[in-house]
């Protein structure tokens, strides 16, 4: 059976939430995951160092006896954020801040209204080598959803690298073959992306060809085919150190996503290494897994590669339709169906 050993991989953009929504979702990523970057966007939003320290409290007290999972902690950026806030985020170990474009995507009302109001703040940033990792999409209501993270890279993130040449930015789940285009020309260590396993796998048909398919709703929208086919390039091509596993295993309950305004976020976490197997070994590419996985964003973030390994087997899983969630239910990406890949 044909089986592939990896060191332990890191979650570079997870969203576990709180209380028993918490402790219901983080035992899935800390079986398969050594640390990830936790996402700030809680009601309230995470945007003090304090708060950040309690959420990395809970989410340790969630992980099951015998496993090692190391929440790395990140802050919301928003109108308010000031240098001094960053310096000392910096010292109390906050390893990002994310920029949510206000109205961009789920919990993100507490957003930054104007980026280029907040040049002191980024200029900090980039002096204590605190990265900015950006929700890459315009939320100008004048451009289609489709086109909004490539206009971002235009309206944004161009004039963003050009007044702040020393920042380090992570295009989070880029789903665009024009973010691979900017990153491969960019072609610089202090650009990178994660990219998640739904934009690997799935292209806008299966969010609504033969009906809506609520669960497989997520921001950035999921894109047409020739977009996948440039993210599966992106992951396995000679650039690919510029990119790294980052879930954005976003759970919500059942009745919030199949209603009729429904959230966005897909739950990928139960199976997560195992569907990027699936993603890199239709791109010929598993022997490039690892370094996907488990080296190019430790190297991003300046953290060691972890030296535990897990071992993939091609044994198909089957999936439960749903997973308990707090009191409610999450359907998880691949429901009631299988995924071709199995942790031994
Ligand atoms: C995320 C969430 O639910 O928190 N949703 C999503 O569709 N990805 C927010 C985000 O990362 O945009
Ligand atoms: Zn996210």
């Amino acid at each position: 059976m044909k089986t592939i050993t990896i060191k332990k991989p890191d979650d570079m953009h997870l969203h576990v939430r709180a209380d028993d929504a918490l402790r219901s979702v983080v035992p899935f990523s800390a079986r398969q995951m050594a640390r990830a970057i936790i996402m700030p966007n809680l009601k309230p939003p995470i945007t003090q160092i304090e708060q950040a320290l309690t959420y990395r409290k809970q989410i340790q007290a969630a992980v099951p006896q015998g496993l090692s999972f190391t929440p790395l902690m990140t802050l919301y950026l928003t109108d308010h954020t000031t240098p001094e806030l960053v310096i000392q985020a910096k010292e109390a170990g906050i390893v990002a801040f994310k920029l949510y474009p206000a109205g961009a995507t789920t919990n993100s009302d507490s957003g930054v209204t104007d980026l280029f109001r907040l040049l002191p703040t980024l200029q900090a940033m980039a002096e204590v080598d605190m990265p900015l990792l950006v929700h890459g999409e315009v939320t100008d209501e004048n451009v289609d959803i489709f086109d909004r993270e490539a206009v971002f890279i235009e309206r944004i993130l161009k004039p963003l690298m050009d007044q702040v040449p020393d920042l380090r930015i992570v295009m989070e789940h880029i789903t665009t073959s024009d973010a691979v285009r900017f990153i491969t020309q960019t072609n610089d260590s202090r650009l990178a992306a994660s990219v998640t396993p739904q934009h690997l796998l799935m292209n806008r048909n299966h969010l609504l060809v033969g009906g809506v398919r609520p669960h497989h709703y997520c921001l950035p929208i999921l894109k047409r085919e020739s977009h996948r086919q440039a993210l599966l390039e992106a992951v396995s091509g000679c650039h690919a150190s510029f990119f790294f596993l980052g879930t954005d295993s976003a759970p919500h309950p059942q009745n919030a996503k199949e209603c009729t305004c429904g959230c966005a976020g897909i739950f990928s976490a139960h199976a997560a290494i195992e569907l990027y197997a699936e993603a890199f070994e239709e791109a010929g590419a598993l022997h490039q897994l690892e370094a996907f996985a488990s080296q190019n964003g430790a190297r991003f973030y300046r953290l060691p590669e972890n030296q535990e390994t897990i071992t993939l087997i091609k044994q198909e899983q089957s999936i439960p339709e749903s997973f308990d969630f707090g009191m409610q239910k999450l359907i998880p990406l691949r429901s009631g169906q299988s995924v071709a890949w199995s942790l031994a």
